[in-house]
C-alpha cells in the first residue's frame, strides 16, 4: 500500500507544470527529433527521386512474366505497362481488371507505384496481382524510375 502511494505521488509530480523559466529540455529534444525526421524524410524522398532506371530495367525481369512494357505490347497475366506513369489505374484497353483496381480512382504517380510495389494489397485491397510486395525501398525506386521511362 505505502509504496503504491509513493509511486502515485512521484507520478503526479512528473505531471505538474514546470516552474516558468525552468530549462525546457523535453521541448529542445522534440524539436531535435523533428529536425532529424525531416532530414530522414528528405533522404527517403531523394532516394525515391534518384532510382536507377538501368537497374530497374533488370529488376523488371520479375514483372515481365506478367507484364509487357513496350508500346502496344500484349496484355499477359497482367496489363501492358507502357505509359503507366500518369495512366488512370485499371484502365488499359482489353485487360480484364479486378473490380477493386477498376474502381481505385487514381492515376499512377511514382509515389503510388512505390506504394503498390511495397504492398499491392495494402494500396488496393482485393486486387488480383499475385505479388506479395518488395520490401526494399531502393529496388522499388529503381523499378519506378524504369517504369517512368516507358513513354
Ligand atoms: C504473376 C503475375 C504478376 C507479376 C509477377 C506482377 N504483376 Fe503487376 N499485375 C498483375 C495483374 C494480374 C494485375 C491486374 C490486377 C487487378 O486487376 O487487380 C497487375 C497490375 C499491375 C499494375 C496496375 C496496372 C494498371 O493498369 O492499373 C501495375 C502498375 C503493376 N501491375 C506493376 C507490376 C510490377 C512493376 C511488377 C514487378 C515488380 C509486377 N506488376 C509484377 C500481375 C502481375
Amino acid at each position: 500500500m505505502g509504496s503504491e502511494r509513493r509511486k502515485f505521488v512521484r507520478a503526479s509530480r512528473a505531471l505538474l507544470p514546470r516552474a516558468p523559466g525552468a530549462p525546457s529540455a523535453p521541448t529542445a529534444l522534440s524539436s531535435r527529433a523533428m529536425v532529424t525526421s525531416l532530414l530522414l524524410w528528405g533522404l527517403v524522398s531523394t532516394a525515391q527521386a534518384t532510382g536507377n532506371a538501368t537497374t530497374g530495367a533488370a529488376l523488371f525481369d520479375r514483372c515481365a512474366i506478367c507484364h509487357s512494357a513496350s508500346k502496344g505490347g500484349p496484355n499477359k497475366l497482367g496489363p501492358n505497362l507502357f505509359g503507366i506513369v500518369g495512366r488512370k489505374a485499371g484502365t488499359y484497353p482489353g485487360f480484364s481488371y479486378s473490380a477493386a483496381l477498376k474502381k481505385a480512382g487514381f492515376a499512377w504517380t511514382p509515389a503510388k507505384l512505390d506504394a503498390w510495389l511495397m504492398s499491392p494489397q495494402k494500396l488496393v485491397p482485393g486486387n488480383n496481382m499475385p505479388f506479395a510486395g518488395m520490401p526494399d525501398a531502393g529496388q522499388r525506386a529503381d523499378i519506378v524510375a524504369y517504369l517512368a521511362t516507358l513513354k
